[in-house]
């Protein structure tokens, strides 16, 4: 089975300059919890417990997220506060956190290279926080690990979007297996909405098959320069199979201000506000 998950985070989030200069953009919060929790949960949900991240500088606070502040909790013992670490006091107790740090930025596919060494010879899972999904009964990526069990190969989760949003997605095109599945048979990074085989846009959830590695090794950079995940999926799609999942849920693009907003509004009304 699936154990271990992959959150690539190095990137510098310069959309949400100024906060974003001495702060890794995953823990900005949406209302009271950062975002990279949020993907770390998902993945747990899939019961998927061995977490890999795939930092870089000024990415530490993601790190002592993840860890206990003995002070802090010290301080805080015995008090109503306490009930608010629950949710992080479970996550650090039942999965293990390791990272490796990409050095330049090269791309998605590069930092999935890059955590070649805390995945191994596997199959995993792959989270951007950035996209934050709430699933329909289950989480988006337990929904993707049911589907692994059943066909073993590359799975990514895609949605529609409006057509003029096309360059800021990969978008993919395939033959329909049903509703909600489709066998991928195109794939291009960020399309000129002219130019996009279709509206399907790729989202931040994979599962990859660990094949993907030498794929990647083998994929010349693309779109902006960069070594593209789209790219490497593409020729394992066409060398094997790779499954488009149109998941049961709602996202959020948390990487977009709008998006940002969009899902504190959310998380205030329907979760935040109810529990208290
Ligand atoms: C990345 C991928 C893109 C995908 C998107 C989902 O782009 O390269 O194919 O559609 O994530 O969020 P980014 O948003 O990191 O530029």
């Amino acid at each position: 089975m699936i154990k271990k998950c992959l959150f690539p985070v190095a990137g510098y989030g310069t959309r949400f300059l100024p906060a974003t200069k001495a702060m890794p953009k995953e823990m900005l919060p949406i209302v009271d919890k950062p975002l990279v929790q949020y993907a770390v949960e998902e993945a747990a949900e899939a019961g998927l417990s061995d977490l890999g991240f795939v930092t870089g500088r000024g990415k530490r606070a993601i790190e002592d997220h993840f860890d206990v502040n003995y002070e802090m909790e010290h301080q805080i013992e015995g008090t109503g506060k306490e009930s608010a670490l629950e949710g992080i006091r479970s996550l650090i107790d039942n999965c293990s956190f390791s990272y490796t740090r990409q050095i330049n930025m090269n791309g998605l596919g590069d930092a999935i290279l890059k955590g070649e060494t805390l995945i191994g010879d596997e199959a995993f899972g792959v989270v951007l926080a950035d996209d934050l999904c709430i699933g329909e009964g289950v989480g988006v990526l337990a929904q993707m690990v049911g589907l692994y069990r059943q066909y073993r190969c590359s799975i990514l989760a895609i949605e529609e979007v409006p057509h003029d949003q096309t360059s800021s997605y990969g978008v993919i095109d395939g033959e329909k297996i049903s509703d909600n599945l489709m066998r991928v048979t195109n794939m291009v990074e960020k399309p000129d909405p002219k130019d996009a085989p279709t509206n399907l846009a790729i989202i931040g959830r994979y599962i990859l098959t660990p094949d993907i590695f030498d794929i990647i090794r083998g994929t010349p950079p693309g779109k902006n320069g960069e070594v593209q995940i789209t790219d490497a999926l593409l020729s394992q799609a066409q060398s094997g199979c790779v499954m488009a999942y149109k998941f049961k849920g709602q996202r959020f693009d948390c990487g977009s201000v709008e998006g940002f907003v969009d899902a504190t509004n959310y998380y205030y009304e329907k979760v935040y506000n109810r529990n208290r």
